[in-house]
């Protein structure tokens, strides 16, 4: 099968396509076939040589599938059965145009959704609906402030919290970020490039700040995320964009808001955890992605790129182009 390499770390020029053995579904798997992957920044992250797979995981870079079920390995059979089109959350392998995925971590793709839009969906909103609801727990008539608003975790994140009844506030770079985050439901946006949001955020709720903070940037926004803070509030780290190292008095600005100081990453999670969280999002979150219901989802797609493209697609995700997701479409 085909699916992306790099020999050595480095930047998107690294990548290319290679032809490599297709992944044989071990107990418990399902074997997929791939039409649709989605770029996430840990492959970014993993192509130059920063972030490595967890033990036991495919050395593909790929956390994310929309296919096909082509075949079960052993004790896989039940849940699952041949030619279901199916959405994968993954530990890697997704680039790929076959990849080996425990049954669990498996969704269906809602009725009439395409495979570019359902690879759009795995990673990036179960990344949310975790920090919102199994870290944050965020609870309905609370404020949540989302930094890297127009990003696909960020986008996910501000219907998610309409869904939950909670208003969302964004940071992003740029006044055109903003207003496509305010049409996705954000009630206001802050550019963190030229506006001081933790005064703004303030402002926004008339000095109560916010009850969450989903910060995927760390050091450079530490301070104004203390400032707007709401006392009690829970700062939820996932991300380090922006660096993960502080100088300063942290602890005495914590203590005075009793804040809780809470991070999260999905990827090294059990094989049980996700199982927990892919079967609560399938239950509570998926049917809202069908017409129909008081609320409509939807999978933000930034651009669609042909496997052989790769390496731009890297180049648009590393240069900050993308509001929502960038997808690569895999030959079949
Ligand atoms: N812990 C987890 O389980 C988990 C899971 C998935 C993703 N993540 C993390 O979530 C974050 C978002 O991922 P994604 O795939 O949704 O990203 P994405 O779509 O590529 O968007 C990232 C955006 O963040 C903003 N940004 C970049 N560097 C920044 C900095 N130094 N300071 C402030 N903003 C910055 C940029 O937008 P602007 O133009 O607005 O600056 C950029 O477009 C990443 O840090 C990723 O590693 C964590």
């Amino acid at each position: 099968m085909l699916a992306a390499h790099f020999d050595a770390p480095g930047g998107p020029d690294n990548l290319y396509i290679k032809e490599v053995d297709r992944p044989v579904p071990k107990e418990g798997e399902v074997l997929v076939q791939v039409h649709a992957s989605a770029l996430n920044r840990a492959d970014l992250l993993q192509t130059r040589g920063y972030y490595p797979p967890p033990p036991g995981a495919s050395q593909i870079i790929g956390l994310e599938a929309a296919g096909k079920v082509v075949a079960l390995g052993p004790g896989a059979d039940g849940r699952w059965k041949i030619g279901d089109r199916v959405m994968a959350l993954l530990t890697g392998g997704g680039n790929a145009q076959f990849v080996a995925v425990p049954a669990t971590q498996l969704m269906p793709i809602p009725p009439g959704m395409t495979d570019t839009d359902a690879a759009a969906i795995p990673e990036v909103w179960l990344t949310s609906y975790q920090l919102l609801h199994f870290v944050g727990k965020v609870r309905k008539g609370e404020t949540v402030l989302i930094h890297a608003g127009a990003s696909g975790v960020g986008t996910a994140a501000i219907q998610l919290c309409r869904l939950a009844g909670v208003l969302p506030m964004v940071t992003a770079g740029s006044a055109e970020k903003l207003e496509f985050t305010k049409k996705l439901g954000a009630a206001s946006g802050f550019n963190y490039k030229d506006e001081d949001f933790g005064t703004k955020c303030l402002e926004a709720t008339k000095n109560v700040g916010a009850d969450v903070i989903l910060d995927c940037v760390g050091a450079t926004h530490w301070q104004k995320n203390l400032q707007c803070l709401n006392t009690d509030g829970r700062w939820v780290v996932y991300g380090l964009m922006g660096s993960g190292e502080i100088h300063g008095d942290f602890l005495t600005l914590l203590l005075r808001k009793r804040g809780s100081l809470l991070a999260s990453t999905l990827r090294s999670r059990s094989h049980e955890y996700k199982e927990e969280l892919v079967k609560a999002f399938t239950e509570q979150v998926l049917p809202y992605f069908s017409p129909g219901g008081s609320i409509q989802l939807r999978p933000i797609v930034d651009s669609v790129f042909p496997f052989d493209q790769i390496a731009d697609a890297h180049r648009r995700m590393e240069a900050n182009k993308n509001m929502g997701k960038i997808v690569l479409q895999i030959p079949v």
